[in-house]
């Protein structure tokens, strides 16, 4: 504490922080940055000259932890020289791995999901005290461990101070009780519970308040979102009404969704019917083999999803569907996954993310399944996947040349001085359409956060060209 004070008088407490991790970890990063700012504390973008380092971090794939360790083998060497700074892992591997995250010495803080509300408390003690903290609930699966403290912290803490302006992420669930037996995230995030239709709207006024124009309702199965207030229970499409109702915002999206058909008609009720909810659909199918589906705990057929799918499209008019898959699950036969390239397929997805399996410690299929499929299969039915998406993408695409079409600009493109009008001072920006579709056109760099009528000349199948 006297530290931090002595620091403030000379200057300020430096934090820097990094994400790892979905858009629930990027939300999280957010509020804690709030929170670090209103307790004193300097953000920098430079580990160097950072007091304190924070890396909020996701358990999802043995890869994502192996890129935070390394991330932390750096840090070591930064410490070597500057052995005062303090490193705090947040997130999800905090939860996971716990006070064995302090082995190696780097690491002072160790804070899960459900103590953020702290962070600021924990890294002022690091600071000044000299010692290393443990902060991670091991009754994570207790409703009671998701404390009105992060209720609070949620609220409080929600900006609009973004990475990407005029745009905000808005939990209406947090947890996951789905447990598929390959994830992780129900063991790491806690049960699923739904936050007061109330708290969400108002958040989303607050947040309308300070520009943002597109809300992203976010859940690990949002769709399954359900609150009971006396006699109502209410559902996504009743959040979605709410959601539409509030003045300054414009497009309303929601993720994950899982294939159930409870609320599903209601859903797309709503974005039929709503004019402000964007038609995209990220529903992910994981696999189009009914034997592997039902070794992953997913609780449908193939068929099922694929009628769901086709309802979608039936009720909301030019929907685009995104989804996730899995390739390499154990058992996995090469008839299986021709099972899964014949569902991307029949829905002729926008875009897909294809992971190969990874076995997580703690999960039913790592306890009950052997991880059989090689290295090299999974690879390459991954390619082979991707391959036939980008086929069935870059087709979509095609139907945008020569169209005007809406979009948010994000600001500039990872390729910002490839602008051909730089005379004109613009550089190359990056924007999204209402269905997710990423534009890329030539622009004046004050437009983020704006919408801009984009007229596309030229299409790539993840990318369309103005
Ligand atoms: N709740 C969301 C997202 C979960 S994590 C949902 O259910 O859709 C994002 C994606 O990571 C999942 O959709 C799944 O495709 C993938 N994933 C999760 N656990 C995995 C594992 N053990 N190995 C490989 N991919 C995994
Ligand atoms: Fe994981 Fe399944 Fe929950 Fe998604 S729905 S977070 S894949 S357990
Ligand atoms: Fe997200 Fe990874 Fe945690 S996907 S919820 S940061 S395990």
């Amino acid at each position: 504490m006297q530290i931090l004070y002595i620091h403030k008088l000379m200057g300020s407490v430096t934090v820097h922080i990094k994400s790892f991790g979905c858009q629930m970890n990027k939300l999280d990063t957010a509020l804690v940055t709030a929170a670090l700012k209103e307790a004193g504390f300097v953000l920098t973008d430079k580990v160097k000259e950072a007091d304190a380092v924070l890396i909020n971090t996701c358990s999802v794939r043995e890869h994502a932890e192996q890129r935070v360790f390394s991330h932390l083998g750096h840090l070591k060497h930064v410490k070597e020289e500057k052995p005062e700074m303090v490193v705090g892992v947040i997130g999800c591997m905090a939860q996971r791995l716990g006070k064995g995250l302090l082995d190696d010495g780097v690491v002072d803080v160790v804070c899960g999901p459900a103590q953020i509300p702290q962070i600021a408390k924990l890294v002022k003690e690091a600071l000044g005290e000299r010692k290393k903290t443990v902060a991670v609930t091991e009754k994570i699966r207790q409703e009671s461990a998701q404390s009105t403290a992060l209720e609070e912290f949620e609220s409080v803490y929600d900006r609009a101070d973004k990475a990407i302006a005029g745009q905000a992420y808005v939990r209406v669930m947090r947890g996951c009780n789905k447990f598929c037996s390959y994830c992780v995230v129900p063991y790491v995030r806690g049960p699923e519970v739904s936050r007061a239709p109330g708290a969400v709207t108002e958040q989303i006024q607050r947040l309308a308040g300070q520009g943002v124009k597109l809300v992203t309702l976010l859940g690990q199965a949002v769709n399954c979102y359900e609150y009971k207030a006396g006699e109502k229970t209410y559902c996504l499409a009743d959040l979605l009404e709410k959601a539409s109702e509030v003045e300054g915002i414009e497009w309303i999206r929601f993720v994950t969704s899982y294939p159930q058909v409870r609320f599903y008609d209601e859903i797309l009720g709503a974005m039929a019917g709503l004019k402000k909810v964007c038609n995209y659909l990220h529903m992910p199918a994981q696999s189009g083999s009914d034997k592997i589906l039902a070794a992953m705990n997913r609780k449908y057929t193939a068929a099922e999803y694929l009628a769901m799918i086709e309802k979608a499209a039936q009720v909301v008019a030019g929907i685009e569907v995104a989804g996730d898959f899995i390739v390499g699950f154990p058992g996995e036969t090469e008839e299986d996954f021709a099972a899964t390239v014949e569902v991307v397929r029949r829905v002729r997805y926008k875009n897909c993310f294809v992971f190969k399996y990874s076995q997580r410690p703690g999960t039913t299929a790592e306890k009950r399944l052997q991880d059989v499929v090689p290295q090299d299969v999974k690879r390459e039915r991954n390619i082979r996947l991707l391959a036939e998406q980008e086929k069935i993408s870059g087709e979509l695409a095609e139907r945008f040349l020569g169209q005007k079409v809406r979009v948010l600009v994000e600001g500039p493109s990872k390729k910002a001085d490839v602008s051909t009008c730089k005379e004109k001072g613009y550089k190359q920006l990056v924007g999204r359409t209402a269905e997710d579709w990423i534009v890329v056109f030539d622009g004046p760099e004050r437009m983020a956060g704006e919408f801009a009528e984009v007229e596309i000349e030229r299409t790539s199948p993840l990318t369309l060209f103005g």
